[in-house]
């Protein structure tokens, strides 16, 4: 009989009488240990040699062995695992054999104390068997600064003991699966293309393997590396998507800017004739039109050329509670009755452009007043970005960030439309021109931050603004 912890400390039952294994495993049920149970000394034996454990306890008779034999065979097989006894009866020069044969403990059969000590015996061996993992630990690692260094900055590595279980994890862990390094010291890794996060979620995962060898060339480890397929292709669809709103941002810009100087040239004549015509009315009316189409039209294109040659941010600190209370007068005006919920932090403060941002917060929230119902209700807030879970898990150090998020329960955002959000000029919206995001993305890329968007069509969508500290 196996109970099931995955990664727990493995014990190797070494017992033939059904009756008693039964009672030790009950005993041992509550602890987070896996029993493995064998009924003979030969079998303990070719157990020991495909896998390993973390405590043996064994019966004195076995149909195959009996008595201090027992113990020492299992030594031998067992190297440094600690062999606890389980004694019919103990007479003190029994004991005395048993300690000399080294045996780590005893425990005397249907004695009342059995059960705490059993469990107080496990605990101890376990705690053995842990101490002994740190210590194979620094030995893994070496007191090599230099490779530790290496590896802490590197994506996310892993170095498994020979018995492949963890005895270091890069900080990175956390950012990748959800676990804090120490939560994963222990546990037995398999090799697999997919890792499962803390919170039960599958990641793809390419990962790469190197044995470590100690001087005499026996194999004492693996390091493996881990790279998250996912987040990989995510950054490269974002660069993507920069590179292409920048190429099109620059000849948007450059055809416009031809267009604005063969405007003011029409302009100009324009004028000189509506000069030359003077009172001949038939003339001077359709001239005075073409005049004002085009200094319309000029217009028209000079704010083009503003968004797409934004102003620097010129960054100031700002009480981000503050700012935002002030924010959301404006933003009330645009949502058409909807009401406005406020989460505002106290004490939280960004270095950005105020004036910039707003823009963004009133983009969001024309969005949100798009997505809802008259009486919807829209959410506008901000904390630091370790404390939001969805942005926390997406963003390196989020401790140093800060979130400024818009949250409405509305339509939701559909996949295919989502890819497309930062594109000027894309809308879904009959009266809409796609510049909200578009100009949004650039702020906020101009402030060094980016905007995270948590979508479920039919639910809602939240958009974080997320900038560094
Ligand atoms: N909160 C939201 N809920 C659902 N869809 C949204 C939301 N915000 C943006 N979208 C989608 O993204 C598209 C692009 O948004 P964006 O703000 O860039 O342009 P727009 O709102 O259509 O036009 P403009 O902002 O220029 O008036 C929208 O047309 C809409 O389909
Ligand atoms: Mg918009």
């Amino acid at each position: 009989v196996t109970t099931t912890f995955p990664n727990a400390p493995r014990i190797l039952l070494v017992e033939d009488s059904d009756r008693d294994a039964f009672l030790v495993q009950t005993v041992l049920r509550n602890s987070a240990v896996v029993v493995e149970r064998v009924s003979s000394l030969n079998a303990a034996l070719v157990a020991l040699r495909s896998s390993s454990f973390d405590l043996i306890l064994t019966d004195l008779g076995l149909p195959d062995s009996t008595g201090t034999g027992t113990v020492e065979a299992l030594l031998d097989a067992a190297g440094v695992t600690p062999v606890i006894a389980i004694t019919g009866h103990a007479d003190e020069s029994a004991v005395q054999d048993l300690v000399e044969a080294g045996a780590q403990d005893y425990l005397v059969k249907g004695s009342a104390h059995a059960a705490p000590q059993l469990l107080r015996a496990v605990q101890y061996a376990l705690q053995r068997a842990r101490e002994r993992h740190d210590d194979n630990r620094s030995e893994v690692l070496g007191a090599n600064a230099k490779f530790r260094a290496l590896i802490d900055c590197a994506e996310v590595t892993v170095v498994l003991d020979a018995h492949r279980r963890c005895v270091y994890a890069s900080p990175s862990v956390k950012y990748m699966l959800g676990f804090d390094p120490a939560e994963l010291i222990g546990r037995v890794l398999e090799r697999a293309g997919t890792l499962r996060r803390k919170d039960g979620r599958t990641l793809a995962v390419q990962s790469h393997a190197s044995p470590l060898f100690d001087d005499e060339g026996a194999l004492t480890g693996t390091v493996l590396t881990f790279r998250d397929v996912a987040t990989q292709r995510h950054l490269e669809q974002q660069i993507e998507q920069t590179l292409r709103l920048a190429l099109l941002g620059q000849a948007a810009a450059s055809t416009v800017h031809e267009l604005s100087n063969l405007m003011t040239v029409v302009f100009q004549h324009a004028g000189l004739l509506l000069r030359r015509v003077g009172h001949d009315d038939t003339l001077a009316k359709p001239v005075t039109l073409i005049s004002d189409a085009v200094r319309r039209a000029k217009r028209l294109s000079d704010e083009i050329l503003r968004f797409t040659r934004p102003p620097e941010p010129s960054f100031e600190t700002i009480d981000v509670g503050r700012w935002l209370e002030r924010v959301a007068e404006e933003a009330r005006a645009l949502l058409d009755g909807r009401t406005l919920l406020l989460e505002l932090p106290k004490f939280l403060r960004v270095s950005a452009d105020a004036d910039q941002l707003s823009q963004v917060i009133l983009n969001l929230a024309a969005n949100a007043r798009d997505a809802t119902p008259p009486d919807a209700t829209v959410i506008l807030g901000a904390a630091r970005a370790d404390t939001i879970p969805f942005v926390r898990e997406r963003i390196e150090d989020a401790a140093s960030f800060t979130a400024i998020f818009v949250r409405d329960h509305g339509t939701g955002i559909a996949a295919e439309i989502r890819e497309r959000l930062f594109e000027p000029l894309f809308t879904t919206k009959p009266d809409g021109h796609g510049f909200g995001l578009s100009t949004s993305f650039r702020i906020v890329a101009r402030h060094r931050g980016r905007i995270l968007i948590d979508s479920e069509p039919g639910a809602g969508s939240t958009f974080y603004i997320v900038l560094p500290q």
